[in-house]
């Protein structure tokens, strides 16, 4: 009886060690991120953002896709630190005409205008990319996704690097080992990359990123492919937009897998997913099951919100969106 008792105490205290072990491992970083960071700082801020995205995607509903995009190519390049929000200046070139942005990233007037009320009320408290992560969470509700609690505490960036957005941002015409090496680069897991890869269930796409697929591919719908060339001809039309889900192309749901097992994927890097590669089996339970996919998508969400914040005295608390203080 003794013995075994003491060997419990024992097995206790081993685990309790790990734990704090773990604990204390875990990266600085994102444990310094919390959902209560604003609480007493800015008690409003939840609610301005939600009306600010509310009323842009009420608006125009892409907007709301074009929000959730802007968050990924901010945390990818250097992590969520506002840095795509910034202009170039004269002594950087930013991030936004690196190639995969340039003309093609939007919805900084949208966080500007919210900056702009949270200023008011309570001023340099609130980073830019923190209301960005908010912004992208608000979205995906508005558009009738899931919801979740964003961590919040991450400061902004000085800079910006236009030279690091085409290594880290994937393209579309990149294989399924490309994705799943670039994701893993950001301690993202493939179940990561399919989980947030279902946020093109909303917005669209330009011609020219699946002209070559439409007319070369053959992993693909025929009668799909027909219909996406009427409005993506051979030659020319490249800025024509088709939605990447023409079924409900403003709703946040699975059905962006249900496309895949169809072979109805808009962009290569798309179909990919679901090409007799290692990620089939998950994006056919997405397809027919949309609350794993929530439930991966919130916590690929999280963990995509916590590439390397910046936290504590690194970096500032911009007053404008758009420049360094
Ligand atoms: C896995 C690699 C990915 C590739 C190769 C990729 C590529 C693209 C491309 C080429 C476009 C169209 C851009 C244009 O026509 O100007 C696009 C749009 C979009 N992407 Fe991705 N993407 C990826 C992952 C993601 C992730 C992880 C998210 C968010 C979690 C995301 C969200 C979106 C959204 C919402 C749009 C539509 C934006 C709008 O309509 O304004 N993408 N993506
Ligand atoms: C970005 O787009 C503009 C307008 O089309 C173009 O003039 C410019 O060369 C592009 N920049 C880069 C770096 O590709
Ligand atoms: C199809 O592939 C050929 C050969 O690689 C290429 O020359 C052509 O531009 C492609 N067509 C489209 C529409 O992308």
């Amino acid at each position: 009886m003794a013995t075994t008792t003491f060997s419990s105490y024992n097995k206790m205290a081993m685990a309790l060690a790990l734990v704090l072990l773990a604990v204390l491992m875990a990266p600085a970083s994102s444990a310094h991120l919390s959902p209560n960071f604003y609480h007493k700082s800015c008690p409003k801020l939840l609610s301005l953002v939600r009306a600010g995205v509310r009323s842009a995607v009420a608006k125009e509903a892409r907007m709301g896709a074009s929000l959730l995009r802007l968050h990924f190519h901010d945390c990818f390049v250097n992590g969520c630190d506002g840095s795509i929000l910034l202009d170039d200046t004269p002594t950087f070139l930013g991030e936004q005409t690196a190639a995969p942005n340039n003309r093609s990233v939007r919805g900084f007037n949208v966080i500007a205008s919210i900056k702009e009320k949270i200023e008011k009320i309570c001023p340099d408290v609130v980073s830019c990319a923190d209301i960005l992560t908010l912004s992208a969470r608000d979205s995906v509700v508005a558009l009738g996704g899931p919801s979740w609690k964003v961590k919040l505490g991450r400061r902004d960036s000085k800079t910006a690097s236009f030279s690091d957005v085409s290594g880290a941002i994937p393209p579309q015409t990149s294989t399924l080992p490309t994705l799943i090496n670039r994701f893993s680069t950001k301690g993202l897991s493939p179940k990561d990359l399919v989980a947030l890869s279902g946020a093109h269930t909303i917005g669209k796409a330009r011609c020219l990123f699946f002209k070559n697929r439409i007319y070369n591919e053959t992993n693909i719908d025929k009668s799909f492919a027909k219909e996406r060339q009427r409005n993506c001809p051979r030659n020319g039309g490249d800025e024509n937009r088709s939605p990447f889900d023409f079924r409900t192309p403003n709703l946040f749901n699975n059905n962006y897998y249900k496309n895949l097992v169809e072979k109805k994927a808009l962009l290569r890097s798309d179909q990919v997913l679901h090409d007799g590669g290692s990620t089939d089996s998950l994006v056919e339970l997405y397809s027919h099951d949309s609350a794993a996919f929530e439930s991966d998508f919130v916590a690929a969400m999280i963990k995509m919100g916590d590439i390397e914040p910046l936290i504590g005295l690194q970096g500032e608390i911009r007053k404008v969106c758009s420049r360094p203080n």
